[in-house]
């Protein structure tokens, strides 16, 4: 089976190809932006299509406009890339039978549930980035009822830094850390991301929206001062080992809106697929088992 896997140079995409090549019976290709510029809707449709795949095939793409304030500064480059491009390419993938697994976000929600958010719950997102990853959701199930809409969180992984991996380089050097105490949601351990999405190759498991992460749920100062004692367990040498708690309303920097509460349910992935995602704290401690600076 040919699995081709857009945005193969992103923090996801990458740890997809990497642990997807490996897989019996799997026929990885790995695409860039160089192959498929989801900023010419057009191009992109022809790019990917130049591409042989068909039948009980899939497309996975992991490729977006994922600057948050950045989409609030070029909304139209934003729609572009995360609503029209996927769009185009859904459509190619239903007319060649293929399946499309499209990455989406927690922040198409605006994050005042207190609970966890189920793909039944109504979407309202507070930013462009999410209004435009919504559009994108919504073009990609309208093409096939065989095409999956994967909303995840806070992806980190060995592939491209991310928050954990700022929080600890910074505490290289500064014995101080700080970070958002009101801000809460679930991070997404890229190598868990390659075993949980290969779940959704196999034709038989339906399409439709799935939420998925790691179990449980905390801030962003609780995930940064968990990476910090995971990162002084495993001899990384930090002088920081406590966060202080900033205010989400004081990140005066932010133009975008965040979301405050955006877990996710995964119940409906572990009903159809017998998996559960382990909690987020063995995510972590796993990933700094083999910490390096990135
Ligand atoms: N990161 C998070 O915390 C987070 C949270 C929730 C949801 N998500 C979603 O998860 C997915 C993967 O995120 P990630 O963390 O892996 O993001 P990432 O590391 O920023 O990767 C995004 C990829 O998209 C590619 N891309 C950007 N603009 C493009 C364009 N015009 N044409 C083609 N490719 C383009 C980038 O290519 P280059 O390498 O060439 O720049 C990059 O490879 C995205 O759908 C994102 O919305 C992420």
């Amino acid at each position: 089976m040919k699995v081709l896997i857009l945005g193969s140079n992103g923090r996801l995409g990458s740890a997809l190809v990497r642990r997807w090549k490996a897989l019996p019976d799997i026929e990885v290709v790995a695409l860039t932006r160089a192959d498929v510029d989801l900023a010419d809707p057009e191009k992109a449709e022809a790019g990917l299509a130049a591409h042989e795949f068909g039948e009980g095939e899939v497309v996975v793409n992991c490729a977006a406009a994922t600057d948050v304030d950045g989409c609030e500064k070029d909304r139209e480059g934003a729609a572009r890339i995360n609503a029209e491009s996927p769009g185009r390419i859904a459509r190619l993938c239903a007319a060649r039978g293929a399946r499309l697994i499209h990455i989406g976000t927690d922040y198409v929600f605006d994050g005042s549930l207190d609970r966890p958010y189920t793909e039944e719950d109504e979407p309202k997102p507070l930013s462009h980035y999410g209004l435009t990853k919504l559009e994108g959701d919504r073009e990609v199930l309208a093409a096939s009822p065989a095409h999956c809409v994967v909303r995840v969180s806070w992806v980190f992984g060995p592939d491209k830094p991310s928050f954990v991996d700022a929080i600890v380089k910074r505490a290289l050097t500064s014995p101080e850390a700080a970070a958002v105490h009101d801000k809460t949601s679930a991070p997404s351990y890229t190598e868990d991301m390659a075993l949980w999405l290969a779940e959704l190759l196999n034709p038989k498991v339906p399409g439709g929206i799935y939420h998925l992460c790691n179990s449980g749920t905390c801030s962003w100062r609780d995930y940064g001062e968990y990476a910090l004692e995971c990162a002084k367990k495993y001899g990384v040498p930090v002088l920081a080992t406590s966060v202080a708690p900033l205010k989400l309303s004081d990140m005066k920097a932010f133009i975008a809106v965040r979301p405050p509460h955006t877990s996710l349910d995964t119940s409906k992935f572990t009903r159809i697929t017998g998996l559960t995602p382990r909690p987020w704290q063995e995510a972590v401690d796993e990933y700094f088992t083999t910490w390096k600076q990135q």
